[in-house]
């Protein structure tokens, strides 16, 4: 490199380090710098900037309970394998079946209540799996846990680490599990599945049974002051030696109608005068369909109608009519909204956009 070519990358290397380091991005400025004391070629900064970096681990690596850790990173790429949320907070209070929540409620308990258990002889629950479609709050029920128990959430995305870093996903996992039990935390395993999805060549058949091994060693030897969480949507494509290993399993499902209800109920009381009548309208109509999925809808609306400077109703309305639900399902919510009670058949009419003659009808079949 010429004199000038050099000048002009520490120009460009300064640059960039005052960008992340100005916009607060300690992690990346960490790493950063671990690649600049790799590269250099001038041996008294590679050791100056690895001394400062000994001394001043990341902030956001932990840590209140441990200090001198840092977060783990795959070691060549410096790619970050764990996320940390420091006080995990919740968009809102989640809803779930009564056995989900005694169960959640029964994992906080017995950490509070530590010693009625080592008083006989018991260790509370290490290992827990979550089992349940997209969207019904299993990333959530690991936040609320750690929340409620008032210590930090470890998420390790096991798609994540494995889609670009097969080869050492061994290492890598056992790197972070290590991590993990080293801090007094709530760790969630999510994607489980994904350490049994890839098997498209030998190789990386080889290179998983190693991640299956690694995975199973953790989970028989993990300590009973942490708590490891894994969540998954495909517990069939689970290995059921994984399957065995964990002290508890939970399976979250779609919501009923009633936690549609009053879910629906919680995302409208506050903005929208009628949001009793459309707790009780999109329970019907949203049936079927996950938490994230409604949520998702009911802003929608929300966001449709503060920008059309509309009602909210309005937009909600057309959850129900909108012509990608097919003419016979529109007809059979009509029918069941007037069945129901929730609407009478003029307004189970405008809801839907269904004939009153066609509601009525129906209901005179049905012996109404
Ligand atoms: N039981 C619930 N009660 C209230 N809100 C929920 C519930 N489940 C999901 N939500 C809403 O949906 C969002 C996504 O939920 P979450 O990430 O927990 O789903 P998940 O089950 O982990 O899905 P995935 O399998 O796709 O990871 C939450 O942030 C929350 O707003
Ligand atoms: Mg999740």
């Amino acid at each position: 490199m010429s004199k000038m070519e050099e000048s002009e990358k520490i120009s460009e290397d300064f640059i960039h380090l005052a960008r992340i380091a100005l916009s607060d991005r300690q992690q990346d400025v960490h790493a950063f710098l671990h690649r600049i004391a790799k590269r250099t070629e001038d041996p008294s900064l590679a050791s100056a900037l690895v001394e400062l970096l000994r001394k001043r681990p990341t902030r956001s690596s932990t840590l209140r309970r441990s200090p001198t850790v840092a977060l783990p990173v795959d070691t060549d790429s410096r790619f970050q394998l764990l996320r940390q949320e420091e006080r995990p907070v919740l968009p809102h209070e989640p809803i779930y079946a009564d056995a989900v929540q005694d169960m959640l409620r029964r994992l906080v308990e017995e950490r509070m209540r530590l010693e009625a258990l080592t008083h006989a002889g018991l260790e509370p629950t290490r290992t827990v799996l979550f089992t349940g479609p997209p969207g019904v709050g299993k990333t959530m029920a690991a936040r609320w846990i750690a929340r409620e128990l008032d210590r930090p959430l470890l998420i390790l995305d096991l798609s994540a680490v494995m889609s670009s870093y097969l080869g050492r996903t061994g290492t890598n996992l056992r790197y972070v599990l290590d991590y993990a039990k080293s801090i007094d935390c709530v760790l969630l395993v999510d994607e489980l599945d994904a350490i049994a999805k890839r098997r498209d060549d030998a190789a990386e058949i080889g290179e998983l049974k190693r991640l299956v091994t690694v995975l199973l060693q953790q989970l028989d030897d993990w300590p009973s002051s942490g708590l490891l969480l894994a969540a998954t949507n495909h517990a069939e494509l689970l290995d059921p030696a994984v399957w065995r290993r964990f002290e508890e399993q939970v399976a979250f499902g779609l919501p009923d109608r009633e936690a549609v209800r009053a879910f629906v109920n919680s995302l409208l009381e506050l903005v929208e005068p009628n949001a009793r009548e459309w707790s009780d309208v999109l329970s019907l109509a949203l049936s079927g369909q996950s938490f994230s999925d409604i949520e998702r809808k009911v802003n929608s609306a929300r966001r449709s109608a503060a920008l059309n400077g509309t009602s909210i109703s309005d937009h909600l309305a057309t959850l129900l009519s909108v012509n990608d639900r097919p003419k016979n399902e529109r007809i059979e919510l009509a029918v069941q909204l007037a069945e129901s009670g929730i609407a009478s058949q003029r307004r189970a009419h405008e809801l839907t956009g269904v004939a009153r003659e066609t509601i009525r009808d129906r209901l005179r079949s049905k012996g109404f």
